[in-house]
């Protein structure tokens, strides 16, 4: 098969070319630098798939004009895919695939990495140290271990920052109307309105979709203890960021750490370091001592890439019948 890839990197080439021997698949693997979008798509001519990633625009506008081209698979080489309008992904007859698991540890070890540095203030003391200031005013911290964490979603990448935090001493609540009581046994699977009252810590593990957009907004902000401490490795447009922006001036939350940002799309994955960035809502965020941001990297191991590989190339091989399991995702209908 003759795949066009869009929004790729040197990692992806590397992890993709070396699976794509191993597995003796043989695809055709062709790699754009620049994301799929109405300027790009035109390069999709002569492939039989595109590959897409997280930020990747395959609106209908997209799909119609793939399905002109010829293309006929949209291989999604991530676990979102609110990127693709599925609708019209159905009507056109174009099958979109995805990687439903490739390393839940990779994402709930980004997150706890995130909530120690903010917490013990790493990346506050890192700079001091380099420029000789040893003084601790301002590193304070808190045990982690006795605090209650409150996760919103609990399913791959949940449970497993679940048993993370459990294993440190916390007492756990879930929130999540999806999950299987049985699974969750180990833990307190709560309404909304109590996690967002008894959590010390809050953490988002949870799909973006109407219901989850903008989950933590004004509303939900007042709701939470003073001094909160604000997890997202899920999806950027699950906050409200100006409402999260006041919550941070006021104090109501202590601590937040980001992987994900609503607007990332014209920031992450790129190297902006000569530009100046227009979004001055990012930059506000920028400002504030005890806001940790990394840049949609919750996914970015070693193992977790050569998965990604992997279950990518074996739903184009499933596509033509040559074998693997196709993970594909429908409107109705997600494998
Ligand atoms: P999953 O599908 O295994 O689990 C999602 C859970 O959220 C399910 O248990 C579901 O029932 C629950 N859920 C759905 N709607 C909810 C709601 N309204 N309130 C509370 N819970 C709800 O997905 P997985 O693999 O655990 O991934 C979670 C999210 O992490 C993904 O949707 C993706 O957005 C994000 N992600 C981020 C990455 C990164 O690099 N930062 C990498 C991979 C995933």
């Amino acid at each position: 098969m003759k795949i066009a890839f869009f929004s790729s990197k040197a990692y992806d080439k590397q992890s993709f070319t070396e699976r794509n021997q191993e597995l003796g698949s043989n695809h055709q693997l062709t790699f754009f630098d620049t994301g799929l979008s109405e300027q790009s798509v035109a390069l999709a001519a002569g492939h039989d798939a595109v590959c897409v990633f997280v930020n990747d625009k395959v609106d209908a506008t997209i799909l119609r004009q793939l399905h002109n081209t010829g293309v006929n698979l949209v291989l999604l080489r991530c676990a979102g895919f609110n990127n693709v309008d599925l609708a019209t992904a159905e009507q056109l007859d174009i099958t979109v695939a995805r990687v439903p698991a490739y390393s839940p540890h990779a994402v709930a070890e980004l997150t706890l990495a995130l909530l120690l540095s903010l917490n013990r203030k790493i990346h506050r003391a890192f700079n001091r140290v380099r420029e000789g200031n040893f003084a601790l005013d301002g590193l304070m911290g808190f045990d982690i271990h006795g605090k209650t964490v409150g996760l919103l979603g609990a399913g791959k990448i949940g449970q497993r920052f679940a048993h993370i935090m459990q294993a440190m001493g916390c007492r756990v609540l879930i929130t999540d109307p999806y999950a299987d009581p049985a699974e969750l046994a180990a833990f307190e699977l709560v309404e909304l309105q109590t996690l967002l009252r008894e959590s010390h810590i809050i953490s988002l593990h949870c799909p973006l979709t109407p219901d989850t957009h903008h989950i933590i907004n004004r509303d939900t902000l007042s709701k939470m203890r003073d001094g909160v401490t604000l997890i997202n490795t899920s999806r950027g447009p699950m906050i409200d960021t100006k409402a999260v922006i006041e919550a941070l001036k006021s104090g109501k939350i202590g601590s937040l750490g980001l992987d994900v940002y609503e607007e990332e799309s014209d920031l992450f994955f790129t190297d902006l370091s000569n530009q100046v960035i227009q979004d001055d809502t990012f930059m506000r965020l920028l400002t504030f001592p005890n806001v940790l941001i990394t840049g949609h990297q919750g996914f970015f191991t070693k193992e977790a890439l050569s998965n990604i590989a992997e279950t990518t190339l074996l739903n184009a091989s499933a596509v033509e019948g040559k074998g693997g399991e196709l993970h594909r995702v429908t409107s109705q209908k997600v494998v």
